[in-house]
């Protein structure tokens, strides 16, 4: 029987990717001035995203998660707010539409500010300063000054996040993603472009079925969950002393809720099973994400799901593989098997940012958008194979119309790399990338519908 478990136990296990803060008292005051602050989300809405996951268990839904690499300080702004709540909504009425299930909408947003690092200090023209870990805890500038841990940009992080939520509450309840509107979401599309064309075919569908429907007789002022939808928070649970301060009991349940955002994951360098973030996360009870990366063998994955889901609860746990597109078709298949032998209730999601990303011919950290498919179709069609249900994506992308990632329907080059690079971190899909992409995984998504709704005869199955 494990010791009971308190937001701070983490603090005496090993930790990896935590900051080296100067002054520790700073810090600590820090902490103490965040955990009196109200909470930016709710423990009910946490359960509620918890619930809708366990459907994308029973393969009754599919999870679109996405959102920047590292959320800035300086880009933090309503337009880009907008924009991409625009791109993920756009994204998930042509999934919806193509698989016929609802499609849960989770941001990497409103609190994606702290990074692992591959190292901790970064060299440039012999001069060695700590590395960015993200704008909760350092500046981007090369200088001593911003490189160096400043605990007061928690507090900053905290007031974005709180402004950043509040907007996408007002977008998501407020009427803009009223479905009677799904023309007017096509404001961002670059005019001619392969999908503004796309996406109007569907969007007329839609209007169609809508009439429809009305002609019928059916009120749709008197369905909000045609003029509202459910947009939720998540964010890598890195900086432990930040998450630790908006941990509070919820009142209803007894329950600990880590009350930053709706959803936290465990990234791919800081699952270590005897350390701190393993501790920490366990704790809590919002829905949990595990990166899963090439050097996860299916035995410590087993273990990592009963310190994590003990109970096998379905929702409460979502494994996002990123192996890179020529390696899932290796590893993804023993851990598929691994959880199906054990009956584990997980959601499989897929990042296929994290493994693809190589460094271009004119130096810049890129992905090309077909090893980013070529890993969501490896993906889809192992799960298949296995018997196992392929149930979301994981994606690093704007509403912006940045030149981060090579390729997709506009072929951009190396070169288009120079034009708009304007990532804090990780190349991100551009608003056509990610609606390009979300057209492509819709084929996915429609064939395993048809494939589902027409089991072939018994004779042609052999
Ligand atoms: C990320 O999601 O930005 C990230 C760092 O991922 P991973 O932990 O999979 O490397
Ligand atoms: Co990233």
């Amino acid at each position: 029987m494990p010791e009971r478990w308190t937001p701070d136990r983490w603090r005496g296990r090993p930790i990896a990717q935590a900051p080296d803060y100067p002054d520790m008292g700073a810090l600590a005051d820090t902490e103490r001035q965040l955990a009196s602050f109200p909470p930016l989300v709710f423990a009910g809405e946490a359960r509620r995203l918890k619930k809708m996951l366990a459907r994308v268990v029973a393969g009754e839904a599919f999870l679109l998660q996405g959102g920047d690499c590292a959320e800035s300080f300086a880009e933090h702004g309503a337009n880009n707010i907008r924009d991409f709540f625009r791109v993920i909504l756009q994204m998930a009425v042509v999934l919806t539409y193509a698989a016929a299930m609802p499609v849960v909408k989770v941001g990497r947003i409103a609190g994606q500010f702290a990074k692992p690092r591959s190292s901790s200090m970064e060299k440039r023209d012999g001069v060695e300063l700590p590395s960015y870990r993200g704008d909760i805890v350092n500046g981007i500038d090369f200088t001593a000054r911003a490189r160096l841990p400043d605990p007061r940009r928690q507090i900053e992080a905290y007031r974005q996040s709180a402004a950043t939520l509040n907007l996408l509450r007002a977008f998501a309840q407020g009427g803009y993603a009223n479905l009677a509107s799904v023309q007017q979401w096509m404001l961002g599309f670059v005019k001619d472009s392969p999908q503004s064309r796309r996406y109007m075919e569907l969007a007329e569908h839609i209007s169609e079925a809508l009439g429809f429907m009305q002609a019928c007789g059916l009120d749709l002022e008197s369905h909000p969950e045609l003029s509202t939808t459910d947009l939720y928070t998540s964010h890598e649970a890195l900086l432990l002393g930040y998450e630790q301060a908006m941990t509070r009991v919820d009142s209803t349940s007894g329950d600990w809720y880590c009350t930053s955002g709706h959803m936290l994951w465990i990234g791919d360098r800081t699952r270590q099973l005897d350390h701190a973030h393993i501790e920490f996360c366990r704790g809590i009870k919002n829905p949990l994400g595990l990166k899963c990366g090439p050097t996860l063998k299916p035995d410590e994955l087993l273990r990592l799901i009963e310190v994590l889901n003990p109970d096998n609860e379905p929702g409460r746990l979502t494994l996002i593989g990123r192996f890179g597109a020529d390696k899932v078709g290796d590893l993804l298949p023993p851990l598929v098997r691994a959880v199906q032998r054990e009956a584990r209730a997980v959601v499989w999601s897929c990042d296929p940012m994290h493994g693809n990303t190589i460094t271009s011919a004119n130096g810049y950290k890129t992905r090309p958008f077909e090893r980013i498919l070529q890993e969501v179709k490896t993906f889809f069609s192992v799960h298949a194979a296995e018997g196992s249900y392929a149930g979301g994506v994981h994606l690093e992308m704007t509403g912006n119309n940045v030149t981060e990632c090579t390729g997709g329907a506009r072929a951009l080059t190396d070169e288009d790399l120079n034009d708009r690079y304007h990532t804090f971190c990780d190349p991100r899909l551009n608003a056509e990338q990610s609606v390009d992409l979300a057209f492509l995984l819709a084929e996915l998504l429609k064939t395993k519908r048809i494939a589902r709704a027409q089991p072939l005869p018994a004779a042609a199955r052999q």
